[in-house]
């Protein structure tokens, strides 16, 4: 079994990532194995709603200069996927909203790539914008019927130098558990996968039409 984490943040080993890390070390653990993307220094052009993977359904974004395919692929290929982000303005950050939007958006389009994978998030915080960052990162994984795993609290981590999450030892535990209640997700699935109904087909209306 394998998880794919995405770290949304600019810094390469900071905040974000050492919470992410947090969850994969446990993960590990448990003999799951994990991959973890740095994203956040690339520039991904937002969504521009153009609808084109709705027409190719090709499992790909029209948009070719970055790594968005290569990340869907290897989302799609995995058992799991867990979400980083830093918190910008009470917020996930540019890039990883306009990564998130499109990769969702392609998934979406070719059937629920990530449906009844496990999915998880995690977010880094100086202060205050961590709860709806959160929740914002859930919805792309409520949205594709993941199954996601909780921890003991909301998954949202503190400090604000590269490293002073080390010193958040509430959200340490936040992340252990939540990698512990991962990997037990990611065994019951895996264990129960014939067992699965059919995925219904999505109804697509605005509101009654
Ligand atoms: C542009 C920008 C906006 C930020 N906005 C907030 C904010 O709204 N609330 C907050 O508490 N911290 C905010 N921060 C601080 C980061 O959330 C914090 O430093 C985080 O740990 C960074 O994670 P990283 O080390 O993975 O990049 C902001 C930082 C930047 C660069």
């Amino acid at each position: 079994m394998k998880v794919i984490a995405i770290n949304g943040s600019p810094r390469k080993k900071g905040n974000t990532y050492q919470a992410l890390k947090m969850v994969t070390d446990v993960l590990e653990q448990e003999g799951i194995e994990v991959e973890i993307l740095q994203l956040g220094a690339q520039e991904i052009k937002g969504c521009t709603g153009c609808n084109a993977c709705f027409k190719s359904r090709n499992e790909q974004c029209i948009i070719k200069d970055d790594s968005v395919d290569e990340f869907i692929q290897k989302m799609k290929e995995a058992d799991g996927i867990l979400l980083g982000s830093p918190v910008y303005w009470a917020a996930i950050n540019g890039t990883m909203k306009s990564f998130l939007d499109r990769v969702f958006y392609v998934a979406g389009a070719n059937g629920g790539l990530f449906r009844h994978k496990v999915g998880a998030a995690v977010v880094s915080v100086r202060r205050t914008g961590g709860i709806p960052a959160f929740q914002t990162l859930n919805q792309y994984l409520q949205y594709s019927e993941m199954f996601m795993p909780a921890s003991n609290y909301w998954n949202v981590l503190h400090g604000n130098k590269p490293g002073e999450v080390q010193d958040d030892v509430e959200g340490q535990q936040i992340a252990r558990i939540l990698g512990k209640n991962m990997a037990f997700l990611l065994k019951a699935v895996e264990q129960s996968k014939d067992l699965l109904p059919a995925p219904e087909n999505k109804e697509w209306t605005s509101f009654i039409r």
